[in-house]
């Protein structure tokens, strides 16, 4: 074993890289050049040896309050010494009954049975499996087939991945779920490059579902589940008309249209979800992640009313919908959560994060003309840089980038040759502590880095 594998101790603070698989990571490369952080702050995070780190990220995609928001914490704290847990099953506590009212009252229409999980997978998983039982309840039991997107993502659960459109994620897992189809990609480089915001060219795309109707009738799909935006495959905006377009004809064929909220609810878009943000109501929202600012796993999935009163009816007695999870709910999550709602509502984050977009939009557009540049693109505080990979090494640039940025003090994210950039949607707050620190200190330009 290589010694960096075993004593990790650059900042004295010895650590053994072996036992720990790290998710989605180049765990040999990570070994080689491990990146550990220790404390979290706002929008910084820190080293051991107290090196400080813009968060561009938010984690990812999810500290929406940054880190360690004090009124968080302490929700946190209080909750860990009050109830730690509570079984989710036949046996309720009130947190998350009233989190679930919280939800339903900020979510659009009638989208009001909430139903927790633990994670965007789970999140998604679930969503899938209530539009399968409501068509079974609703006796179109035919109705099984689900329809994800080319470049979508949705999780690492099976059915996530199934529905997920990149290629990397499905290749090695065998067939994965039956009877899933694909639409395509909302992506065109030739129509949309360097567009600001929502591209002008591509609402056509949606009309890509009717292709599956050739050879699978309508009636045979339950289920279409969309990212408003991509975001792993690198912020894939949803052309003008796109959204609009997929609802319509979901609609008129009695398809269930989920929208995957994970990182595109709670701020990220200037509003509660990308449903208020686009102005179009799906039947289920999946979230996650900025629901609690990523401080304890939570996910949630907000249905139509329709769709659990169905489902519910079509049992007499006993467990109508057999689904659900032992953290479902948690008390400490649940108290997050409904610490994060309460911070986002007492300091208007959703409305400064739709002041920032423009500020985010300048500054990633004004790198346009640097060396490799194939196209920028953002939405809300959403925003990436793609690069023209080297075609005999392709992700590196985004890699070195990624390394560059992070010993600069900046963390990003890669997904290839594209870097994400994901600032917390309160980062203006932010600024204004730095301003001040700055002023206070004398010392005009020594935090802008
Ligand atoms: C759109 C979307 N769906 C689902 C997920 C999966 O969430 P998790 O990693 O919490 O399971 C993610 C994660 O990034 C996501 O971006």
């Amino acid at each position: 074993m290589a010694e960096n594998v075993r004593d990790f101790d650059r900042f004295h603070n010895e650590v053994d890289l072996d036992a720990h698989w790290m998710p989605y990571t180049a765990n040999k490369a990570f070994r080689q050049s491990p990146k550990m952080v220790e404390r979290g702050e706002g929008m910084h995070v820190f080293d051991a040896g107290g090196r400080s780190i813009i968060d561009a990220i938010s984690g990812l995609w999810c500290c929406n309050l940054g880190h360690c928001h004090p009124r968080v914490v302490a929700a946190i704290q209080e909750q860990a010494a009050t109830l730690d847990y509570s079984t989710a099953f036949q046996v309720g506590h009130p947190k998350a009954f009233r989190l679930a009212e919280r939800l339903a009252d900020i979510a659009p229409d009638d989208l009001s049975a909430v139903f927790f999980t633990n994670s965007g997978s789970e999140s998604v998983d679930t969503a899938l499996k209530l539009a399968l039982a409501y068509f079974h309840a609703k006796g179109e039991p035919n109705r099984t087939r689900l329809v994800g997107r080319v470049r979508g993502y949705h999780g690492a659960g099976f059915g996530g991945t199934s529905v997920g459109g990149i290629g990397a994620n499905r290749r090695t897992f065998g067939p994965l779920l039956p009877g899933v189809l694909h639409i395509a990609d909302i992506y065109d480089h030739e129509h949309q490059a360097f567009s600001r915001g929502q591209p002008q060219w591509g609402a056509h795309l949606a009309d890509d579902l009717e292709r599956l109707f050739v050879t699978n009738h309508p009636e045979s799909i339950a289920a279409v589940i969309v990212e408003p935006f991509g975001g792993s495959a690198g912020v894939l905006v949803p052309p003008v008309g796109y959204l609009e377009r997929l609802r319509e004809i979901t609609a008129r064929h009695g398809i269930l249209l989920i929208f995957d909220e994970v990182i595109t609810a709670f701020g990220r878009l200037g509003a509660s979800f990308a449903a208020e943000r686009f102005g179009v109501t799906p039947d289920i929202i999946a979230t996650a992640k900025g629901i609690t600012s990523g401080t304890v796993p939570m996910g949630a999935v907000i249905a139509r009313e329709g769709i659990r009163e169905t489902i519910l009816d079509a049992t007499d007695a006993g467990i109508e919908l057999f689904h659900g999870y032992t953290y479902s709910g948690h008390p400490l999550a649940s108290a997050a959560a409904l610490a994060c709602l309460d911070a986002y509502e007492e300091e208007s984050l959703f409305e400064r994060a739709a002041k920032m977009e423009g500020v985010l939009e300048a500054v990633v557009h004004g790198l346009k003309d640097l060396p490799y540049v194939r196209d920028i693109r953002n939405i809300g505080m959403a925003a990436a840089i793609e690069l023209e990979g080297d075609a005999n090494a392709p992700s590196r640039r985004a890699l070195s980038v990624f390394e560059t940025a992070f010993e600069e003090g900046v963390l990003v994210r890669t997904t290839g040759d594209i870097i994400a950039l994901a600032p917390p949607p309160h980062c203006e707050r932010e600024r204004h502590h730095c301003d001040r620190r700055r002023r206070s200190e004398g010392n005009p330009g020594a935090h802008l880095g």
